[in-house]
């Protein structure tokens, strides 16, 4: 078996698909675009990933067991994205972010957040008490003070893309900094169980 990663005390981990390039130039194009006409901060290329589930602060021992048990709920067929419309969250007139909504057009990708529950739940006590339903989306820019974004620009594309990869996430948080994402476990979705710790390769 790999060896599993050791959490931090105060952790705060999500799992997320991570992007290839085209889908992530397209997607900052657009946080770019809302940021210039709406003046929120466009989201980084290199920050952009696809959450599949926000576990928040996990018990440092529950660590190996949901390492070793997440690996087995993302290894699977590779879902296929096909970038959809942008959204504005809470409202278009006083947005505090836009995301642009992935299409997930076989269906794997809801397959792959159901198992990734399912761990979750059995794992972690308590997980499902407060979670937000799934919302397959980008977060593409964010705004300190609401932002008035009711023309959206939009997204005239029709590529499907491929996902290869899915990670475990642990976000460290710095305020006035964006966030940075350390990743603890790298799953390759080829569906061949291809699996690697990024420490290892
Ligand atoms: P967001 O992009 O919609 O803000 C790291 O913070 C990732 O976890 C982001 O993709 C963020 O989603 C998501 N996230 C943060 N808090 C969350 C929560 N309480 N429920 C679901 N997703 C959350």
């Amino acid at each position: 078996m790999p060896s599993q990663p050791t959490l931090r005390p105060d952790n705060r981990l999500f799992v997320a698909l991570d992007l290839p390039d085209g889908l992530r130039d397209l997607l900052a194009a657009v946080g770019a675009q809302v940021a210039r006409d709406a003046g929120g901060r466009a989201v980084p290329a290199e920050n952009m990933h696809l959450t599949v589930a926000f576990l928040g602060t996990v018990p440092v021992a529950a660590g190996p067991q949901l390492c070793e048990r997440l690996v087995e709920a993302l290894a699977g067929p590779a879902p296929r994205l096909r970038p959809g419309r942008p959204v504005a969250r809470p409202s278009p007139r006083r947005a505090q972010l836009v995301a642009v909504e992935l299409d997930d057009v076989d269906g794997v990708l809801a397959d792959m957040a159901a198992r990734v529950e399912r761990v979750c739940g059995a794992v972690l006590s308590g997980y499902a008490a407060d979670r937000r339903p799934f919302w397959p989306h980008v977060t593409v820019a964010r705004f300190r003070r609401p932002g008035d974004v009711r023309r959206f620009p939009p997204i005239e594309h029709e590529h499907v893309f491929d996902i290869t990869r899915a990670s475990l996430y642990d976000s460290h948080i710095t305020p006035g900094e964006p966030p940075r994402y350390e990743a603890l476990k790298e799953v390759m979705l080829d569906g061949s169980f291809a699996e690697r710790s990024p420490s290892h390769g």
